[in-house]
């Protein structure tokens, strides 16, 4: 049973407030839940119903093994499974270790479309202890989605969640 939880509690109206909500509802959510998967899954679902130009959010993976991010769990059509390091957006913030905002995907030199409605894009690194875990990305149908807001609470919810990475 989900903890008094539902989209609609997501009453912000302005972006930072709609943020603020967000990372409070995620804390919640995890709080007491040991599946990395589990949620993963929830806070995907909350960023993806949060805001009616999301297209897509979710989280790829780092596995070091293969220097790739694979798909890890998401809300939004299907993705593409692996992303190697230094590619596409997802790979290029990874290696980077560095939040990138897009804000036309036809424009970034090598970006990779998994949804051809996609228009902007925002990839925020998990890194913990200088360890990359993987990426947030969230898409959006519309240009210029994201800006500095959206880059500050995201780093701020990655922040609050990175204990529940493994080193
Ligand atoms: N556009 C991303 C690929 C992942 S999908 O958008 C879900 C990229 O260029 O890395």
């Amino acid at each position: 049973m989900i903890k008094e939880f539902n989209h609609d509690k997501i009453s912000g109206t302005d972006k930072a407030g709609k943020y603020t909500e967000i990372i409070k509802h995620a804390e919640e959510i995890v709080r007491g839940e040991s599946s990395l998967i589990a949620n993963l899954a929830n806070i995907s679902s909350l960023l993806k119903y949060a805001f009616d130009y999301f297209l897509w959010a979710g989280f790829y993976l780092y596995d070091k093994k293969t220097d790739e991010l694979v798909l890890g769990p998401f809300q939004g059509k299907l993705a593409c499974t692996r992303i190697a390091a230094g590619k596409g957006v997802c790979g290029t913030s990874a290696r980077d270790r560095q939040t990138i905002i897009v804000e036309d995907v036809n424009k970034f030199p090598g970006h990779i479309f998994c949804d051809s409605s996609s228009k902007s894009e925002i990839v925020v690194p998990v890194v913990k202890n200088g360890v990359l875990f993987g990426v947030l990305d969230i898409d959006s149908g519309i240009y210029s989605a994201f800006d500095g807001t959206d880059k500050m609470y995201l780093e701020e919810l990655v922040s609050k969640i990175l204990y529940l990475f493994d080193e």
